[in-house]
């Protein structure tokens, strides 16, 4: 058959919220037309983010109950630590209550001033970690990535050749790893190729320096692998998993991704001292090394979700209903950054409101009229979110001007997505209409969640 259904049935429902247009506008004004300030009741489909929104199964919350929430060598720890270890194949697999502690852990050991990391692009707390240690991050994406209009399989991939300048022109003493985000948040959600993984690990290998994966999506990228990369279609997801992770030295993870939970992550590595080194870390700001700031039931959950999130049934749903959304969009004309990611459709908005200059944020103006609209929360990644200024305090604006509607794991029918085209649509038909916002209120750091907007036309 040729349509793709979600391969699960729904046994426990939560109601949405319809409310009228101008009670969106008046929720609107009292958040400042800020959508983080929102109440997450007044959002009719919340597509923020697709981390730690997942719908448990019933089997991980079957797993709930028999978590085991001894202090110490809890019976949930070492199912979880058997499920890490046979993706990853590391001997350390240390819990830790979410992605950013793994950074923080593990960057707080090799980090430090004079340090450099470089990566194929950086997600903003893995940069916010390596600089709080006093080391530099640095984004080596494939020019191919730079392009939001250019379709090609691997737009995630690592820029091999400068990467190998980098190492040279930086020093191998001086470069403590090398990351690789997968799938790429920061440039679209779009994969890396196992050709990019190999050839990277081989310019490691030739400087002595470790290769880290930030594995938080690391199904969604073995899915684009077996699909798109030659010799791989008839390799079983978890082979491909297996062969990513066997590159790698360690890696960092996110569980609220590809471990369809709502809290969790891990620290996976292969060498004994800074292993040591981490669970010394762990133990001051964590906790003990068979919870590290979870409970025994979030482990049970984490490992029952790493079973699932490599069911194929499951990839293909996820994958496809990203790309669904994608292809309607573009069908209707509307700019978004190509080709469809694995976890979220980025709306171009510099392309969908050229009229709006960036200093008056076209995809704030975006976001705000998708939820007056229609109720759909989405996230400004543009000069909102990574907007400077210079010593006039005239705007620097970011590199592009994107709308992120990231879809949760499990939680979202075809229906909803349609509703969502439509809405999209509609907003498209009168992009016209729309005009820019100013900023009246902003914190000095990570603006984005607390800034207050005013329209420039009431
Ligand atoms: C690629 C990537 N790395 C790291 C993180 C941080 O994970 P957490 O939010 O669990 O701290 C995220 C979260 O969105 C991410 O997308």
């Amino acid at each position: 058959m040729k349509t793709i259904i979600e391969p699960f049935k729904i046994k426990s429902v939560e109601p949405i919220r319809f409310t009228t247009e101008a009670e969106r506008e008046e929720v609107l004004r009292e958040g400042f037309y800020n959508l983080f300030l929102v109440r997450a009741e007044n959002v009719l489909i919340d597509l923020l983010t697709d981390s730690g929104t997942a719908a448990m199964s019933a089997d991980q919350w079957a797993g709930m109950m028999r978590g085991d929430e001894s202090y110490a060598g809890a019976r949930s720890f070492y199912r979880f630590e058997a499920a890490v270890r046979d993706l990853t194949g590391m001997k350390h697999i240390i819990p830790v209550h979410q992605g950013r502690a793994a950074e923080r852990i593990l960057f707080s050991l090799v980090g430090g001033k004079g340090k450099v990391v470089p990566s194929n692009s950086h997600f903003d707390t893995t940069r916010a970690n390596i600089e709080f240690s006093g080391a530099e991050g640095i984004d080596l994406l494939t020019p191919e990535g730079e392009d939001p209009d250019l379709i090609a399989d691997f737009k995630g991939n690592m820029n091999v050749a400068a990467l190998e300048e980098c190492i040279q022109a930086r020093g191998a003493k001086n470069i403590p790893l090398v990351m690789i985000t997968i799938t790429n948040n920061s440039g679209g959600g779009q994969p890396v190729s196992m050709e990019n993984i190999r050839k990277t690990r081989a310019v490691c290998d030739r400087y002595g320096i470790p290769l880290f994966l930030d594995a938080c999506r690391f199904a969604e990228n073995a899915w684009f692998i077996k699909k798109r990369e030659p010799g791989y279609a008839a390799k079983p997801v978890r082979e491909i998993v297996k062969e990513m992770f066997s590159y790698a030295h360690g890696a960092t993870m996110s569980a609220k991704k590809d471990a369809i939970v709502n809290m969790g992550g891990f620290l996976a590595l292969r060498d004994d001292a800074l292993a040591q080194g981490a669970r010394n870390l762990l133990i001051i700001t964590e906790g003990f090394p068979t919870y590290g700031g979870l409970a025994g039931r979030d482990l049970e959950a984490i490992a029952q979700g790493l079973e699932e999130v490599l069911d194929e049934h499951y990839l293909q749903y996820r994958v496809r209903s990203v790309e669904y959304l994608g292809e309607r969009l573009v069908a209707a004309g509307v700019p978004i950054l190509q080709p469809p990611g694995g976890h979220a459709i980025y709306l171009n908005a510099k392309k969908f409101l050229p009229h709006i200059p960036v200093n008056q944020y076209p995809g704030q103006s975006l976001v705000v009229d998708l939820f007056r609209r229609g109720g759909i929360r989405s996230v400004e990644i543009g000069s909102v979110m990574f907007g400077t200024y210079d010593a006039a305090r005239r705007l620097i604006p970011a590199r592009m001007e994107l709308v992120r509607l990231a879809i949760p794991r499990r939680v979202y029918t075809q229906s909803h997505i349609d509703y969502v085209i439509e809405v999209v649509i509609e907003s498209y038909r009168h992009r016209n209409e729309l005009s820019g916002y100013r900023i009246v209120e902003e914190a000095p750091l990570l603006r984005h969640f607390t800034a207050k907007f005013a329209p420039l036309v009431e």
